[in-house]
């Protein structure tokens, strides 16, 4: 038994980012509470607010620009300190999340 709980959480640290949000969502509402910290911004449930919507957008591409904005991130750029105040498979539950609701 624990070694198989052990196999889980290893294939969720190495596989896809699909697979590290299904493990970082697990126990949560599908990735909406982590998520709400980006509504302020991009509207509730990423429907556009004052700035881009989410809602609809592509897994990877938001991930790539989020990894983008967190690596090269410049310090004053809004996006900054939200990228990197996340875990990856945070960040790949979020944006899971979003990607899975109808553009607005
Ligand atoms: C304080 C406001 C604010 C919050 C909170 C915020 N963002 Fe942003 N976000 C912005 C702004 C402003 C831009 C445009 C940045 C730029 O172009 O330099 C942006 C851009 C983005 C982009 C790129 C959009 C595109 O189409 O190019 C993504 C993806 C993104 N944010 C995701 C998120 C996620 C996920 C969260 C929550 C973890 C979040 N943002 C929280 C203000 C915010």
């Amino acid at each position: 038994m624990k070694r198989s709980l052990c196999a889980v959480a290893l294939l969720g640290v190495l596989a896809s980012p699909w697979a590290q949000a299904q493990t970082a969502c697990a126990a949560a509402d599908g990735g909406r509470l982590l998520a709400s910290g980006c509504f302020q911004c991009h509207g509730t449930d990423g429907k556009s607010g004052a700035f881009d919507a989410l809602a609809g957008d592509g897994q990877l591409d938001m991930l790539n620009k989020l990894n983008e904005m967190r690596s090269k991130g410049v310090e004053g750029n809004i996006m900054y300190p939200h990228a990197r105040g996340y875990t990856s498979a945070q960040l790949a539950c979020i944006t899971l999340y979003f990607s899975k609701l109808p553009k607005p």
